[in-house]
């Protein structure tokens, strides 16, 4: 007997990208809109909230639109609606939410709220049609270095995080410091290419009494102590070696701490997930480690990795089937803990 189609629409809006993606049982992606706001928040150096509020409610209807299109679908062939409700830039998830409850409302169709990271971790669904639960997941995004075992789909159990900068942000802030610009990932991993990753040895963080958790803030002024000591010093900085330098001390930092716990705990599938795994060395990096504990590696594809409304839908799916149901007094919750309650 063949499964009954549950088709979602989802939507996503927490940070720069307003996204619209039409998902089928959660793993089969008939459309994925992103409208990026990188353009706009370049010319400040960075994500300016205000500015990506308003230009997510500029775009979310002809986002949804085109997404439904795509999809060759309408409002009503809907199941249900799947929206990011945290965590996030509060104006910007609550552009999503109040137009995910508009619809459900209108339609009279179910609606789900998504946490962000549990997005990002789904991401792995799609293009993984085999992978299921337990598998360890390392998120790492630009607010986000959360370590985290997938014990079934939506039941989580965060074995560690960062205690400070996100991986992304480090990125984000070592690319500004060396003058790359925003958004600072993709910057340095450009500049990287022609660098040395022994040209500096930057420091690796660990935290004593808690080996899955994160620290970058050491390394984000470890970088800028450098820059100053070769300002003062008339040494000319080599962009490229201190980026391949610093992405070397972070993809290091990560996949320590990701193979101690596959290690500690038995772990039989790892997958990675968030905007810097799309960062090639990282990938490249990860893939070798888990070949070397003959652990099966997963990881979505760039497009996936980086917000989108695809991943919330995957999400949303195994939520849905699970019986999870939002009402309309859904809220966008800006610090929302993975695992909470909506
Ligand atoms: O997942 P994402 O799109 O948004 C958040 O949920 O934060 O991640 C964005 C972050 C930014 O900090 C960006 O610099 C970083 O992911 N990023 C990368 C790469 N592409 C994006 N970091 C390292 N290498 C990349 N290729
Ligand atoms: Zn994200």
């Amino acid at each position: 007997m063949s499964e009954r189609e549950i088709k979602i629409l989802a939507i996503e809006s927490s940070c720069d990208e307003t996204a619209a993606a039409v998902v089928v049982n959660g793993r089969d992606v008939r459309s994925n809109v992103i409208s990026s706001q990188i353009a706009l928040h370049t010319l400040y150096g960075g994500v300016v909230p205000e500015i990506a509020s308003r230009k997510h409610i500029e775009k979310i209807n002809q986002v949804i639109a085109q997404a439904l299109a795509d999809a060759e679908t309408s409002l009503n062939d809907i199941d249900a609606v799947g929206v990011t409700c945290g965590p996030g830039l509060v104006g910007a998830l609550l552009v999503g939410v109040a137009e995910a409850k508009a619809i459900s409302f209108a339609k009279n169709i179910p609606l789900v709220g998504v946490h962000h990271i549990e997005g990002h971790i789904s991401a792995n669904y799609i293009e993984n049609r085999e992978l299921e639960p337990p598998f360890l997941c390392l998120v790492v995004s630009g607010g986000h270095t959360h370590l985290v075992k997938v014990l079934d789909y939506g039941v989580y159990e965060v074995l560690g995080k960062t205690r400070d900068d996100a991986a992304g942000e480090a990125f984000d802030k070592v690319a500004r410091a060396i003058g790359l610009g925003y958004p600072g990932g993709p910057k340095i991993e450009k500049a990287a290419e022609k660098g040395n990753p022994h040209a500096v040895e930057f420091p690796r963080s660990k935290i004593a009494d808690s080996p899955y958790d994160f620290s970058f803030s050491g390394l984000k002024s470890a970088v800028l102590n450098y820059l100053n000591g070769c300002k003062m010093k008339g040494i000319p900085i080599v962009q490229a070696d201190v980026a391949a330098s610093f992405q070397k001390a972070v993809t290091d930092v990560l996949i320590g701490n990701a193979m101690r716990a596959v290690e500690e705990y038995g772990i039989e599938k790892f997958a990675i997930a968030g905007g810097v795994a799309s960062n090639g060395t990282l990938r490249e990096g990860m893939r070798r480690a888990c070949e070397e504990k003959g652990v099966a590696f997963y990881h979505p594809s760039p497009i996936l990795c980086t917000d989108n409304a695809a991943m919330i839908g995957a999400a949303a799916y195994y939520d849905f089937i699970a019986g999870k149901r939002a009402g309309l007094d859904l809220n966008a919750v800006p610090n929302l803990k993975l695992g909470e309650n909506l």
